[in-house]
């Protein structure tokens, strides 16, 4: 990770990192140390064969409150006013007053030469792979706000908001939009209740010929 700004060691960081809906439209950081951060989940976060299929566009300021705008009229033609007036607003409504989001994007364009490349034995995988990657550039920046002090919700308003989103950054027709990352200030406030754990972790994690 990159700067002296961060506090949190990357475990204390996993522990820490939660869903935050509460977020005020502030940072604790500059812009250019969350950019640099997109810069290193791309640099080094893992993908099958190295094929490299995340891409990451990086909302602030105005740009965050158009995504979040056109997010708003999408859903309201969807769902029509009744059911945007009963909840859906506000809750859009919130994510416009965070400090940014990231959206995450897989190429197709690379993931299907990796599929055309790739021996027989692994071709039925090589999507998975993709999305398993994707999924990782996730965890890093979510973990990797959190230890900036930042706090982020994860977001799925795709394909609703696809071709506008597309239209507006300029964004490449290849790239599938997968997840939105909206981050900001955790808002003052109680803290989160601790995760309720469906089940115990003993049913959740194997572990064998460990030297305990
Ligand atoms: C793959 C994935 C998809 C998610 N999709 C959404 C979503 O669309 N909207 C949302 O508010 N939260 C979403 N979340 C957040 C989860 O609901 C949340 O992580 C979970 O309830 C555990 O809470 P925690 O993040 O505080 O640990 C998603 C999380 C993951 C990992």
């Amino acid at each position: 990770m990159t700067s002296s700004l961060i506090k949190l060691t990357l475990t204390e960081a996993a522990h820490k990192r939660r869903t935050f809906r509460a977020l005020e439209p502030k940072s604790t950081v500059p812009d250019s140390t969350i950019v640099k951060l997109a810069e290193d989940a791309i640099l080094t976060v893992p993908s099958a064969f190295d094929s490299q299929t995340t891409r990451l566009t990086v909302l602030f300021g105005d740009d965050h409150k158009k995504l979040w705008s056109i997010t708003a009229d999408a859903l309201l033609a969807k769902i029509g006013e009744e059911r945007w007036l009963g909840g859906t607003k506000d809750r859009i409504a919130n994510f416009a007053n965070a400090y940014g989001t990231i959206l995450f994007w897989d190429d197709e364009a690379p993931a299907s030469a990796m599929n055309q490349n790739a021996p027989d034995i692994y071709k039925d995988k090589t999507y998975e792979w993709v999305h398993q990657s994707n999924g990782m550039h996730q965890f890093y920046l979510w973990t990797a706000l959190e230890a900036l002090g930042l706090g982020a919700n994860l977001q799925h308003y795709n394909p609703l908001i696809d071709a506008h989103v597309q239209k507006t950054w300029n964004v490449p027709e290849t790239w599938k939009l997968k997840a939105q990352l909206v981050f900001g200030t955790p808002k003052e406030g109680p803290p989160l209740p601790a995760k309720a754990q469906k089940l115990p972790v003993d049913e959740r994690l194997q572990v064998f010929g460990a030297k305990i």
